[in-house]
């Protein structure tokens, strides 16, 4: 298996603007190296604040080996653990979402309160102190309704991207949404590949008929870089701002995130087939129908659309060296009632058809790329500026974390 020494050595001597070499996306070495260095050390997006609504609601997800659990405790507050049992380490929670009172191992029972704190612990001796062996906790933290999490020992500065994502998400209000459906699918792919794509639109006219009706597929727009966004969406941007949404294309100075309100085609309101709202609410304090979509990246597991109607977030966590969960939230008005209001599969079908085409451009980059002829390829620097951003914060990112200082998981 390739060590950490084997992957700085293609980062070095990778070709910038190219895409990268095979074992990025194939070898077992570099996939493990992506765990440690980037998906076990930065902030990731997981889920919204009302995917778990009450007291006891709970989430489960996995990153890569690490089980997690998100639950509301009895303070309201949400708070993130390892689903591991501190007595042999079984799982605790293996459903993906329910609600529970306490939290039962289910393999000798051991319980634990919504806080983590082991409170039951049947049949064992007299000198276990229980606070020796609480639920092993994981960074978490929310931010304008979404609930991140970080893996890491010491967690990288959140208040930058809480700050921004309060200022530019606040008109959404995706506190007090709802789940209106979720979706769950598994790409057949490299993570990097299903960022990759997501990254550009050079792929939107051949790949997807539908969302092209309403979303605005030129590079000038959807790019990586303020010139190009503002240019093109200024407009939009200026009637947006003045109507008291922030906007204005704003990126991370590492280029880790980014957000930008765009334009739809023409009169779109939504991502409908027609381009009509498919919810007759409005989320949030946002003025009027035709607001575009707020975009919001955030490297490595994320993309997001806030729109007038509803709220789309995006995650995505890694399975292997060639799989990669794509998980999918659909949010809308607390009162908005189903059947009245909007109508699911009208809510869902664009973004649902659009992630099966994206399944299925992802899984044929893999295909090629175990090719034994694959050899990196160039990016257009037209169309694909938001893929050579995305794979200079990874390289970048790797590199320094390769080389500079260590960090570890708090449960090491
Ligand atoms: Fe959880 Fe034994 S492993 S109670």
């Amino acid at each position: 298996m390739a060590t950490d020494s084997d992957v700085l050595a293609a980062l070095m001597s990778r070709r910038p603007g190219f895409s990268l070499p095979q074992p990025f996306y194939t070898d077992a070495g570099f996939y493990d190296c992506d765990l440690r260095n980037i998906w076990y050390k930065d902030w990731l997006l997981t889920i919204a604040a009302p995917e778990v609504p009450k007291t006891g609601s709970f989430v489960t997800l996995q990153i890569g080996n690490a089980p997690v659990l998100i639950v509301r405790g009895a303070d309201g507050a949400i708070r993130a653990f390892h689903n591991s049992c501190r007595h042999r380490g079984s799982r605790i929670c293996a459903a993906e979402r329910g609600r529970n009172a306490k939290l039962t191992c289910p393999y000798h029972q051991w319980t634990y309160d919504l806080d983590g704190s082991l409170v039951y612990a049947r049949e064992m001796h007299e000198d276990i102190d229980p606070a020796d062996f609480g639920l092993k906790p994981i960074h978490c933290e929310t931010a304008a309704g979404i609930v991140f999490i970080c893996l890491a020992k010491d967690a990288p500065d959140f208040a930058p991207v809480k700050a921004m994502a309060e200022k530019y998400a606040s008109p959404h209000d995706i506190t007090n949404l709802k789940v209106a459906a979720t979706r769950s699918i598994v790409e057949n792919g490299n993570w990097k590949l299903v960022m990759e794509n997501n990254r550009e639109c050079y792929h939107c006219a051949g790949s997807h008929p539908l969302l092209c009706r309403t979303f605005p597929d030129d590079p000038n727009l959807i790019g990586s870089f303020e010139g190009t966004s503002v240019t093109v969406g200024e407009d939009h941007v200026r009637r947006c701002e003045a109507a008291g949404m922030p906007s204005r294309f704003y990126m991370e100075p590492n280029g880790q995130w980014r957000f930008v309100r765009i334009p739809f085609i023409g009169d779109a309101c939504s991502y409908t087939e027609d381009g009509t709202p498919a919810v007759t609410k409005r989320v949030g304090q946002v003025p009027f129908d035709n607001a575009g979509s707020l975009l919001f990246f955030h490297y490595p597991n994320t993309w997001n659309h806030m729109l007038s109607d509803s709220v789309t977030l995006f995650r995505m966590t890694p399975i292997s060296p060639t799989a990669t969960q794509v998980y999918t939230t659909w949010l809308v008005h607390a009162d908005a009632e189903e059947g009245v209001d909007y109508d699911v599969d009208r809510l869902t079908r664009v973004w649902i058809q659009t992630n099966l085409e994206d399944q299925a451009v992802v899984e044929e980059n893999q295909r090629g790329i175990l090719s034994p002829a694959y050899e990196p390829g160039p990016y257009s620097s037209l169309q694909e500026t938001g893929v050579i951003q995305f794979i200079d914060w990874y390289a970048a990112t790797l590199q320094q974390r390769l080389t500079g200082r260590s960090n570890t998981m708090a449960a090491e």
